[in-house]
């Protein structure tokens, strides 16, 4: 299974998601692999939000050797799942979905709510942390029934 998170700018949100969702692939030896992307460009190459690397590194979830990168339009063939954080990545990604087929891959992270961007709130990034990671280990529990 290959899932590809998604936020704006792959340095603060999907990060974390990639991260986690590894992680939880990881220990329960699921064999999945995860990456993430953003729909921007102003980061590709850079290395995630220092305050997403704090908080993971915290939580045991190391994520400091990612590198940004943005969302192209071979990740709909490649992938298996999208998951996006807010409606805003939503409407940026289904805006590039060249079917149906690879619309259908394309969901919010946590299903009906969305994950605020904590860019300019330092004091966001516990909180969106712990919304990301309800989202995964429910998104796990989807998927391996
Ligand atoms: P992210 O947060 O989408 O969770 O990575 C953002 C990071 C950077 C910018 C916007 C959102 N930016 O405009 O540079």
């Amino acid at each position: 299974m290959k899932i590809l998170m998604v936020c704006l700018g792959n340095i603060c949100r999907s990060p974390l998601a990639e991260g986690i969702m590894q992680d939880l692939s990881d220990k329960n030896n699921l064999g999945w692999e995860i990456d993430s992307a953003g729909t921007g460009n102003w980061h590709v190459g850079e290395g995630p939000d220092r305050r997403s690397v704090k908080i993971a590194h915290k939580r045991g979830v190391p994520i400091g050797h990612q590198k940004c990168r943005q969302f192209r339009l071979s990740d709909f063939d490649e992938f298996d799942h999208i998951y996006v954080m807010d409606r805003s990545n939503l409407g940026d990604v289904l805006a590039l979905a060249p079917n149906k087929q690879a619309a259908q891959k394309v969901k919010l992270l946590l299903g009906d709510k969305e994950v605020p961007d904590p860019y300019y709130d330092d004091m966001q990034f516990a909180p969106v942390f712990d919304l990301i990671e309800e989202g995964c280990k429910k998104i796990v529990k989807e998927l391996v029934q």
